[in-house]
């Protein structure tokens, strides 16, 4: 029989009962609706609407709770239907009327809301911890490689050489504003709707600054109603996850290039790369593969979130129950990804001459013989035309712009001097580009102070 049977003649349907069941996903969040009953039966005695005696009994019979769940002793049985009810039901089993009385002025309704707000805490709080693992590792990885110089694209057509650690620091900010994301879910979650009760609040006095407190919360939730159906926080989080799996999806594909026969540039470690039960040559990255495949299911958890939540009339619905399934994914899936994106760039070998033979290729020092031209006075689009000439020459010819004398330059302009040559090697190009946020060694080297301070400041 249900806890709630008193105004049924008949129970729930075998299927119907395992169909409306949430215990599978939400069994996930036994600490957090074990400190929750806690926390309440605390306020209830406090307030003089338990006795404490019955306050001492319910704390001492969930402590047990805890234990045998926690030691796998714990029997949950389906037809509990949720978390709630496993636990208020073993409760009363052990101590009776005491245990009755735990559910007085609270309703599974707020109960559930802040279950779920105490449990995707501790899930951001340990997401921050691996995004803040990853940014480490991307860091000493661009220190360790300063110096390799690698062809920057557009249109993933060869395009300007870079410093491949400018490269690995755009990721760095692409987390760092993932962090930012994550963090903002948190302050969404850390607001307690406990004592909304079912949708109104309760005629019990309850205080509900003292579980919002014993809880860690920050704040108290204003509006009962709202209290009990927000479900924001799951959103920013799903949100959050999304972005950030969209970032790694990015860095993947880069990497599953990279190893390719094709470009060379890095070798990813045997660790992190799987061979072929029929290729007995092949190689595979397919945890990189993995990650950004994973990236569509994240997706798909925010898309089903905002579909679950439009249009619902306030306030409970048990449409919102599909709310932690999609989003407790999510959230694995983003950790397990950082933790292993962090062990893939950790161990994997930078191939600098594969990235040093690249960058000789594709005429990635054009724009500079443009610039030179432009700085004196030729209009630049006009020296766009005469580069783009050069380089037409050195296709037909199958050679480079180095590989051009002195005298194939002054042939197409007469401004190109001597020094023109100096300007055609990667690190000149490279050197070049020292505007604030630029890819020159001495731009990426204040960069990375000012990563590596953000992330000492965390
Ligand atoms: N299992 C439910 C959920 O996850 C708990 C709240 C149920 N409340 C209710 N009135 N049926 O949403």
């Amino acid at each position: 029989m249900a806890l709630w049977s008193g105004r049924f003649e008949q129970g729930v349907d075998s299927f119907t009962q395992e169909f409306g069941a949430s215990l599978n996903v939400d069994k996930a969040m036994y600490k957090q609706d074990i400190a929750g009953s806690l926390a309440h039966a605390r306020m209830l005695a406090a307030q003089g609407i338990i006795s404490a005696e019955d306050a001492e009994q319910i704390a001492a019979g969930l402590s047990k709770i805890e234990n045998a769940i926690d030691a796998g002793d714990f029997v949950f049985d389906i037809n509990d239907e949720d978390v709630h009810m496993a636990i208020e039901r073993a409760l009363i089993e052990d101590i009776g009327d005491a245990g009755a009385r735990l559910h007085t002025g609270r309703s599974r309704n707020d109960q559930v809301a802040t279950d779920t707000r105490l449990y995707v805490k501790e899930r951001i709080a340990s997401l921050i911890a691996a995004n803040h693992a990853l940014r480490q590792v991307l860091l000493e990885k661009a220190e360790q490689h300063f110096d390799v110089i690698m062809p920057g694209y557009t249109h993933l057509q060869p395009a300007q050489p870079v410093l491949f650690a400018h490269h690995l620091l755009a990721y760095f900010w692409m987390l760092t504003r993932d962090y930012a994301r994550l963090s903002q879910a948190y302050l969404a979650a850390d607001v307690c709707p406990l004592g909304s009760a079912a949708l109104a609040g309760t005629s019990y006095p309850l205080n509900r600054e003292m579980t919002a407190q014993e809880l860690g919360f920050a704040a108290v939730s204003l509006n009962s109603l709202d209290g009990v159906s927000d479900r924001d926080y799951l959103l920013d989080l799903t949100y959050a996850c999304s972005v950030s799996m969209m970032h790694l999806s990015r860095l993947c594909e880069e990497l599953i290039l990279w190893s390719s026969a094709e470009f060379g540039f890095i070798t990813l470690a045997d660790s992190f790369s799987t061979g072929s039960s029929i290729m007995p040559q092949k190689k595979n990255p397919d945890f990189a593969e993995l990650i950004r495949g994973k990236t569509g299911r994240v997706a798909g958890s925010l898309v089903a979130l905002l579909m679950v939540m439009k249009a619902l009339p306030l306030a409970y619905n048990k449409d919102m129950q599909e709310d932690k399934e999609g989003t407790f994914d999510a959230a694995k899936t983003l950790e397990d990804s950082f933790i292993c994106m962090s062990g893939m760039i950790a161990t994997m070998q930078v191939n600098s001459e594969a990235m040093g033979a690249s960058v000789k290729k594709g005429f990635l020092a054009a724009t500079d013989v443009a610039d030179y031209l432009a700085a004196k006075g030729m209009p630049f689009r006009q020296a766009h035309e005469v580069v783009g000439n050069l380089v037409l020459t050195c296709e037909k010819r199958a050679c480079s712009l180095e590989d051009l004398t002195l005298e194939d330059f002054q042939a197409a302009s007469e401004l190109f001097e001597a020094d023109i040559m100096d300007c055609l090697t990667p690190s000149a190009v490279v050197g070049a580009r020292t505007t604030f946020g630029g890819t020159a060694p001495e731009a990426v080297a204040t960069q990375l102070k000012e990563a590596k301070r953000l992330l000492a400041a965390l």
